[in-house]
């Protein structure tokens, strides 16, 4: 766990969580029906480099790309490929930088052309569940009250939140304690402390919890089929007040 003191580190956590929130700006104008999902990564690292930072997922425990893209029923570290996107397709873009020895990590679901209502519902769901989340990481406050933030609000609408991946701290690495699950009692974990750097993660299932890993060893989807949606962002625990999200520009 990284507790961040000197202006250097911050400034460095915050330049890295930058340029993903950029890069991610990038990609989300260039995802419409037709583009694939190798073209995104491409251009998803060019992006990254040409802003002096690194890719922070490239050859992290042999990940073979810069961008995870999660389409429809796939759930988190989609590969990209030749596949093609289409009209009414979800796509998860989730992706990670390091700039100076330290990373940032954020992901968006978005719609590929129209979509349908259901799955836009879906997706706004996911998007306010992680904002609740953001809104529980003060001081004051303990991990769990995060994690039962995005459940509750997830639950209440008929969905189900994913309990085999979960978010993270981020620092000098991509994955730092404490782990931050999608679900909860409040009140529980380490008491939230100012410094903290934490990816906070939901990922959120039409269906069932239920999610399994495909040959590929990397995209995990839904068991039952049904749609996915993710959203991440890098964020700091301030001394008093709501988190600095170091990933929205
Ligand atoms: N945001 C994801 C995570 O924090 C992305 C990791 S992809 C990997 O786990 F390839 F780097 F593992
Ligand atoms: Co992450």
């Amino acid at each position: 766990m990284i507790i961040l003191k000197t202006p250097d580190e911050i400034a460095l956590m915050a330049k890295a969580s930058r340029v993903v929130a950029e890069a991610l700006e990038v990609l989300k104008s260039a995802t419409k029906p037709g583009v694939t999902t190798d073209e995104l990564d491409r251009l998803a690292e060019a992006e990254i480099r040409s802003r002096g930072a690194l890719p922070a997922f490239k050859g992290y425990r042999n990940y073979p790309k810069t961008l995870c893209v999660s389409v429809n029923e796939q759930v988190v570290h989609g590969i990209p490929s030749k596949r093609v996107l289409k009209d009414g397709d979800i796509v998860g873009l989730d992706l990670g930088a390091i700039v100076g020895g330290f990373y940032g990590d954020s992901a968006v679901t978005i719609a590929v052309g129209r979509i349908d209502e259901k799955a836009a519902t879906l997706v706004r769901v996911t998007e306010e569940s992680l904002s609740l989340a953001i809104q529980q990481a003060r001081v004051g406050n303990r991990l769990s009250d995060i994690s039962h933030a995005v459940q509750q609000h997830v639950e209440a609408a008929g969905y189900s939140v994913v309990t085999e991946f979960v978010g993270h701290g981020i620092g000098r690495q991509l994955h730092e304690e404490p782990q931050v699950p999608n679900y909860g009692k409040p009140g529980q974990g380490p008491r939230l402390q100012p410094g903290m750097v934490l990816a906070i993660e939901p990922m959120v299932n039409m269906g069932g919890s239920a999610v399994r890993v495909l040959d590929d060893r990397w995209t995990a989807v839904t068991v039952d089929g049904s749609l996915s949606a993710h959203f991440e962002h890098t964020i700091a625990i301030q001394p008093s007040g709501p988190a600095l999200v170091l990933s929205r520009l």
